[in-house]
């Protein structure tokens, strides 16, 4: 069934150039990118995107890795997009994640993870409303 998912570049893949890297994966595996945009997120942007994690003691340290600089955003569209692209992607946890994966390949650490994909079709359809209207 055809999907979309929101997939988010962190402000590390930009500043460390990997972007034509990492879309090149999803342009691989079939997927599409049906919308895109660089933009840097606010406060406000992130407290809604991670409304969920608020009370985590590492917020405040992903809130500010958020914010270090521009982030890439698209909509990657395809064949069971969302699950699809969460394997691309790998682990939450770098250090667990496959090699081969994004973050098993060039993710640091729990926080710095280099990007974040919708994790259910709800959320894909939330996160897409909330960065593309
Ligand atoms: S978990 O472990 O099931 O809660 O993971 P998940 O729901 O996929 O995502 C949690 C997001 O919070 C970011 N983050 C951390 N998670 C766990 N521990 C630490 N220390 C931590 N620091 C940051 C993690 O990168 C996930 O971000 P996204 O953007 O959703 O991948």
């Amino acid at each position: 069934m055809s999907e979309q998912t929101l997939v988010i570049i962190k402000p590390d893949g930009l500043a460390r150039r990997l972007l034509g890297r990492i879309i090149q994966r999803f342009e691989d595996k079939q997927l599409q990118i049906s919308q895109i945009k660089i933009e840097t997120l606010s406060k406000a942007q992130l407290h809604e995107h991670y409304h969920h994690l608020v009370d985590q003691p590492f917020f405040p340290r992903l809130l500010d890795y958020m914010m270090e600089g521009p982030v890439l955003l698209m909509v990657v569209k395809g064949e069971q997009a969302i699950s699809q692209t969460r394997k691309i992607v790998g682990a939450t946890d770098p250090l667990e994640a496959e090699m081969g994966t994004l973050r098993g390949d060039f993710g640091v650490n729990k926080t710095r993870n280099l990007i974040h994909a919708s994790d259910s079709v709800d959320t894909a359809q939330e996160e897409i409303a909330r960065f593309f209207g």
